[in-house]
């Protein structure tokens, strides 16, 4: 008999034909999450999840799925879920590490820059036919060439940011549980305490898991050391910052502008602060989402989840 896959949503054609070819699968063929009380029911008789960040998978998940032999996430961050329950009971976790690391670097930059040069307003100010003259005040923004950048976590994607940022000619700073070997050497990237980081940097950008560490590590205090000409940009998980103290700063001009990839909650409310501020941009969490990469990581889920369900190793496995 084959192993009975339930796949949490519509995700590219590809990750879907891989795991069809050797399991029966059930899709939640949809563009939006299956609803909670849905996935408890469709776990009951299933060997393997093929899962997205949208989906809680704990203790409750796994109780109401006795047969599940392995959780594949097609993500790289796993704070959805509960890897320490999952590994008590023999389940391994696979995600999707290294493939999107370029993409999400590129779209930390066109964030980064969209902020600085102001490109969402000046889109708005066209469409809304206030472009009546070259204007030598219009739309100022800081420049990025030579300015410092401080890096929030300095993994995968930090790294690949910090490398982009020296054809900038710009002075990188970064901070992370302790000085990763060679970045220094590399992109000539200073080691610092987040307090000097924040209280240099013009951009900060975060690279960082949610942790219980992480959690809100961004909040009122930290706001307030940045430069009243900062720009924060995250495109790590919204839990990083906390969103109440950030309004607060945009609004006071604590700092001075916010690009948002990734919020709390997911989605934020039309109706947010946030969402309406002019110095904030927010878009819905889709730094990794060029086609190549959609396509790698979906294919990389289904590679773990086949390597799971044959009792093999997981090519990317999370939990020891
Ligand atoms: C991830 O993989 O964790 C990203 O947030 C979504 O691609």
């Amino acid at each position: 008999m084959k192993p009975k896959v339930l796949i949490t949503r519509r995700v590219p054609q590809i990750g879907i034909d891989m795991v069809a070819a050797h399991c029966d699968i059930e899709l939640w063929d949809s563009d939006l999450p299956i609803p909670r009380a849905t996935l408890l029911e469709k776990v009951a008789d299933k060997d393997a999840i093929y899962c997205l960040l949208t989906e809680r998978i704990d203790d409750e998940l796994l109780d109401a799925a006795p047969n599940l032999k392995v959780v594949s996430q097609m993500a790289v961050g796993f704070d959805n879920i509960d890897v320490a329950a999952c590994t008590r009971r023999g389940i391994p976790v696979g995600n999707t590490p290294g493939v999107l690391t370029e993409t999400t670097a590129d779209f930390t930059w066109a964030l980064l820059m969209s902020a600085a040069r102001r490109i969402v307003e000046g889109v708005e100010y066209v469409r809304a036919g206030q472009w009546v003259t070259w204007g030598p005040l219009l739309l100022m923004g800081p420049d990025l060439y030579g300015a410092t950048l401080g890096i929030v976590g300095m993994g995968r994607i930090g790294q690949a940011v910090a490398r982009r940022a020296m054809g900038f000619g710009m002075r990188i700073l970064y901070t992370d549980a302790q000085p990763i070997p060679g970045v220094a050497e590399e992109f000539g990237a200073h080691y610092v305490e987040l307090d000097q980081l924040l209280a240099e940097s013009d951009f900060v950008t975060l690279h960082t898991n949610l942790t219980p560490q992480t959690y809100h590590m961004i909040d009122a205090a930290a706001l307030q050391a940045m430069k009243p000409t900062a720009i924060l940009i995250n495109a790590a998980r919204g839990g990083v910052v906390d969103h109440d103290a950030l309004v607060e700063a945009l609004r006071t001009g604590q700092i001075a502008y916010a690009a948002l990839d990734v919020t709390e909650p997911e989605p934020l409310p039309a109706d947010h602060p946030l969402v309406h501020l002019p110095n904030c941009i927010v878009v819905p969490h889709i730094a990794s989402a060029s086609i190549a990469t959609r396509t790698k990581m979906a294919t990389m889920a289904a590679e773990n989840l086949l390597a799971g369900v044959r009792g093999e190793p997981l090519p990317n496995r999370v939990n020891p």
